[in-house]
């Protein structure tokens, strides 16, 4: 039976004949057999092999064995007598099934840095702080669409090029076919990758009620910060009939189950990251599971801020962007923990913010973490017609172009919210990887998108 090591773990079945298929991590001889260590990715641990000299392949092969052979091993699970580990695979068989050559496999048994495993980006999955991002990575991605599905809301796959530029930060990469005319550009008009599905989110809401997207967005932003990427992964939520408070409400569920999930679903690889990445990591998460979360509006923290001795490279007064560094201070230092702040002035927020009945601010939200800052950005979306198409005349924007947004505002329109979480934001809090290229498979930055 070909089975996968995390389950032999979870099992712990002695006495059964199971088939292993991995890559070896080490090989020790001692002279009446060799130890292998093979890891097949289904989890952090290996599972020791003991390859007895009597294999008929023993000294062809086996003690030939090298970091990153690709094997398939036929055996017994026993008892192991080893510290650390339940079972043993003794084997009947060991067919190697791919070669690496260990004078030029560049994963060697020492530790390597983060920044050279980037350099080689087919093989870094293979060590264990990579693969155990990316089983975390791949858990949260789940427990994310686990929360929304049984919350009823359906998901919404919004377009990838569109023509809308929804934050009109102008941050878009353009989309043309090859040899295309200026004057007859492929869609009809300029298009580009998109920047955020919220826009379409919205038409969906008005119709189905709750929606979320979860998919690639883009932003040619040319900050190469360990927050930043080119390319990222965006949940958002809409929700029609939902006021701020609500949709602060479901933003804060939302952190909290898939917290929850992750701590119950991937002990083990947390467990590295406390160890080796994050110290307190676990501790941290729990108590972000457990606490509430720290609510302050914009004014409130810019005079929180303002009061600090504390020089900030960008100085502090209202009607400012809080930058990265008074982000941080709020959560990090102030608060100490998740902090969500609101009503921000309108000037400085894209055009679909709900404007409040001060005039000056909006209905907006951003929650921000200890070690990120911001980790979500959203807020309640301006659904009266006039107050919207002064908005884009105000910000600029060509209303023309926004009809069928605009058509949202003209039949039956209602208060709605939403917001959007930065997955690989997400997947740094959890992992507590300080750098953001880290936790995607294959990351895009200014000046960088090998493979
Ligand atoms: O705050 P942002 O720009 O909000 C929006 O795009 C809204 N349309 C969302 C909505 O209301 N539906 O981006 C949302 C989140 C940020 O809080 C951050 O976590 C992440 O997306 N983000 C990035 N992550 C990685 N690299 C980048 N360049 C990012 N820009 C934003
Ligand atoms: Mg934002």
């Amino acid at each position: 039976m070909a089975i996968r090591i995390q389950e032999i773990l979870k099992q712990r079945k002695q006495d059964t004949k199971v088939t292993v298929k991995g890559w070896i991590r080490t090989r020790r001889d001692t002279g009446a057999f060799s130890f292998l260590e093979v890891n097949d990715g289904s989890c952090l641990s290996n599972l020791q092999i003991v390859a007895d000299r009597e294999l008929t392949n023993y000294d062809r092969e086996i003690t030939k064995l090298s970091a990153g052979c690709s094997v398939v091993i036929e055996g017994d699970l026993q008892k192991s007598p080893a510290k650390g580990q339940d079972v043993e695979l003794h084997a009947d068989y060991v067919q190697v099934v791919g070669w690496a050559d260990p004078e030029t496999y560049p994963l060697q048994k020492k530790r390597h840095s983060l920044e050279f495993l980037r350099s080689i980006s087919h093989l870094r999955p293979r060590t264990n702080v990579l693969g155990a991002v990316t089983r975390v990575r791949s858990q949260l991605s789940f427990s994310i669409h686990r929360f929304f599905q049984e919350r009823g809301f359906a998901q919404i796959h919004t377009p990838i090029i569109t023509t809308s530029d929804c934050e009109g930060a102008g941050e878009m990469f353009q989309v043309s076919a090859t040899g295309e005319k200026k004057e007859t550009p492929f869609f009809g008009s300029q298009a580009g990758l998109t920047v955020s599905g919220q826009l379409q989110a919205e038409v969906y809401a008005q119709a189905l009620g709750q929606v979320y997207t979860f998919g690639p967005t883009f932003r040619a932003e040319n900050s190469n910060t360990s927050r930043h990427l080119a390319e990222f992964w965006m949940i958002e939520p809409e929700m029609a009939f939902c006021d701020l408070n609500s949709n602060i409400e479901l933003a804060t569920d939302l952190l909290k189950f898939v917290l929850n999930d992750v701590l119950e679903t991937c002990s083990e690889d947390l467990d590295l990251f406390n160890k080796f990445i994050e110290k307190g990591l676990i501790g941290k998460l729990r108590s972000v599971v457990e606490d509430e979360f720290v609510h302050v509006s914009y004014s409130a923290a810019v005079e929180e801020l303002s009061a600090v001795a504390e020089p900030f490279e960008y100085p502090v007064q209202w009607g400012i962007d809080l930058q990265s560094e008074h982000e941080r201070y709020l959560t990090e230092e102030i608060y100490k923990c998740p902090v969500i702040v609101t009503d921000y002035p309108a000037a400085i927020k894209p055009f679909y913010m709900r404007v409040n009945d001060d005039g000056k601010t909006v209905a907006a939200m951003d929650i921000l973490v200890p070690g990120i800052g911001e980790i979500v950005g959203g807020s309640q979306r301006e659904e009266r017609f006039d107050v919207l198409l002064q908005r884009m005349t105000d910000a600029g924007i060509d209303s023309k172009e926004y009809e069928w947004y605009l058509d949202l505002r003209r039949y039956g329109t209602v208060p709605h919210s939403g917001f959007g979480l930065g997955f690989e934001r997400l997947v740094q809090f959890v992992t507590g990887m300080s750098n953001i290229r880290e936790v995607i498979p294959f990351p895009r930055t200014p000046g960088y998108a090998p493979c």
